[in-house]
This record gives C-alpha cells, structure tokens and sequence, in this order.
C-alpha cells in the first residue's frame, strides 16, 4: 500500500514546505463561568505562529492552562482558529468539511487518555479498520493486511486485534490508540501529553514506540507535554507556552538548556531534571 510501511527503510528528512503552518493564531473560548448575557472569554490562544514538517519533532511545553490542547485541536482540525491562519502543505486550510477531511487524513492526533480515543464497545481489529472504511481506501483484504501490520507495527500480538480496549491494559490501550492514529498513513502526528496517564513504568516504553515509529516512518511528531524533561528528551525544536502565547522557540538545546526568556528559566527551575 505504501512505501511507509517498511520498517526502517525510509531516512528521516525534514522537508522544506511544512505541513502544517499556523499564522497569528487566535482562539477565544467562552468561559464555562461565564453566564448567558455575560459570557467570560478566554483568550486560549493568542497569536501563535508555529510550523511542523516531516521528519522532525517539535515539542510544545508549557503549564497546565497555557493553551497546549487547544493549540493542537487548531492543529488537527477540530478547532477552528478565532483569527489566523492556518497552512496545509503551503495552502491556507479553508473551513468547510472537505479541508477537515483533508487535513484529518494527514494529521492524526494521540491523546493523553487512549480511553477518550477508542470506542470501549468495539474489539480492536474493527477500530483499526474504520477509518479505512470511512475513507474508502483499499478492499476488505488490503485492509485486514494493513490492520496485521499495524498491531505489529506498535508493538503487539495479532490476538490484540480481537480484544475489547477494556481487556488490555493502559500501555496496550495507548499502543491501540497509536495503531489508530497511523491508519491513514499520516504526515504528522500531533502527541498532547501522550504518557501522562499511564503507570511511570511503562511511560518510557510508550514514549520510546513513538520516537522510534516516527523516525521509521519518517514522520513529523508534535509531542506536547507539561513536562520539560520529557520534550527536551524528544525534541529537535521546542515551542515553550505561557498563556497562550509561545514566549521562546528554537533549538530543544538551545532554548531548555540555555533559556534566554525569564518564564522559560523559571519552568527549568521548577522541574527537577529525570532523564
Ligand atoms: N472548550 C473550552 N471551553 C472553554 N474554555 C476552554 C475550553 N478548552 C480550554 N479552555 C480554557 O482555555 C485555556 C487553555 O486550555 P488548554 O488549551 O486545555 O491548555 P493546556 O492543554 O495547556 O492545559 C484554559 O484556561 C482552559 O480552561
Ligand atoms: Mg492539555
């Protein structure tokens, strides 16, 4: 079906054109708080400018509330940005449902709770082949090939297909949702906080599965996490967040090791150093 699927055979290059690019993005919420005639608004994100292209990973840090999961909802598609813009491939992304459907096919998305991800009801193989159904995209043998490769490809037993997500544990959940998220062969994958639920001792091994599909793969991987240590483990580039602003961008080394903004210093303070 595609090139990709070979394991380690793709070298990992960053690409020149992004595959996605936000322009001076803005998103306002209205406060859960707020009441019918005077709704509270939260400026979640505010004007942000960020690119990902192939081949690279680009971390996003940042407190709990700095505007992380609403940026990577813009970035995915199931956000639409207040004011800005955002670029598919170089093309401003339009906002009917075939730009959605575009976008969603070549950014997925793993969130921190593989449960919100997966359908509790549906046994793991009809998970996997669903977006190939709903995109249309092969017959019902290339499908049950993709699916084999796919449980494989992140790391579990074909039984794991015929299995309900409830009968497995939190790190084969994640696996499962990693295995969705690859589907569609997509350019990017945007990671918000990916191992934050799950046990510390199977933390690394998911976080290790992810680094080492997306070199595979060659893909870009936005990873998203509050914890610095973490995305400078990860990370070529890093965008560090502060109420819904990036507030330093550059080199994972440059900006976590040698932070020239005072927020930024006082994050590094904060976070004893694990890895
Ligand atoms: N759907 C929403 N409705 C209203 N406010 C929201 C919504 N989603 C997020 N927020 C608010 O926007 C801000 C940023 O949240 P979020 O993007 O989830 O940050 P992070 O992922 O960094 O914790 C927070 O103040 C949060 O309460
Ligand atoms: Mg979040």
């Amino acid at each position: 079906m595609s090139t990709q699927q070979g394991r380690g055979t793709r070298v990992p290059e960053v690409s020149d054109v992004p595959v996605i690019e936000l322009r001076d993005v803005h998103v306002v919420h209205r406060a859960r708080t707020g009441s019918l005639f005077r709704p509270d608004k939260v400026h979640a994100v505010a004007g942000v400018d960020f690119r990902v292209s192939r081949g690279e990973t680009v971390g996003i840090v940042g407190e709990s509330g700095s505007g992380k999961s609403t940026l990577a909802r813009v970035m995915v598609g199931l956000q639409p940005p207040t004011q800005g813009e955002v670029l598919f491939r170089g093309t401003p992304l339009g906002r009917g449902s075939r730009a959605r459907r575009t976008l969603g096919r070549a950014v997925s998305v793993v969130f921190q709770d593989p449960a919100t991800a997966l359908n509790p009801r549906m046994a793991v193989r009809e998970q996997l082949l669903d977006p190939l159904r709903v995109h249309g995209i092969g017959d019902d043998r290339s499908r049950q090939a993709r699916v084999r490769d796919l449980i494989q490809l992140v790391g579990l037993p074909l039984s794991a297909l015929e299995v309900l997500p409830r009968q497995i544990s939190g790190g084969q959940r994640q696996r499962v949702a990693i295995a969705r998220a690859l589907t569609l062969e997509p350019d990017v994958v945007v990671a918000d906080e990916p191992t934050s639920a799950l046990d510390v001792s199977v933390r690394a091994q998911v976080l290790n599965l992810l680094t080492d599909l997306k070199d595979e793969l060659g893909l870009g991987l936005v990873f998203i996490s509050h914890d610095i240590s973490t995305v400078r483990y990860v990370s070529d580039r890093v965008a560090v967040m502060n109420g819904g602003r990036v507030v330093e961008t550059g080199p994972a080394e440059q900006v976590l090791g040698n932070p020239s903004d005072p927020y930024t210093r006082t994050l590094l303070a904060a976070t004893p150093s694990l890895l």
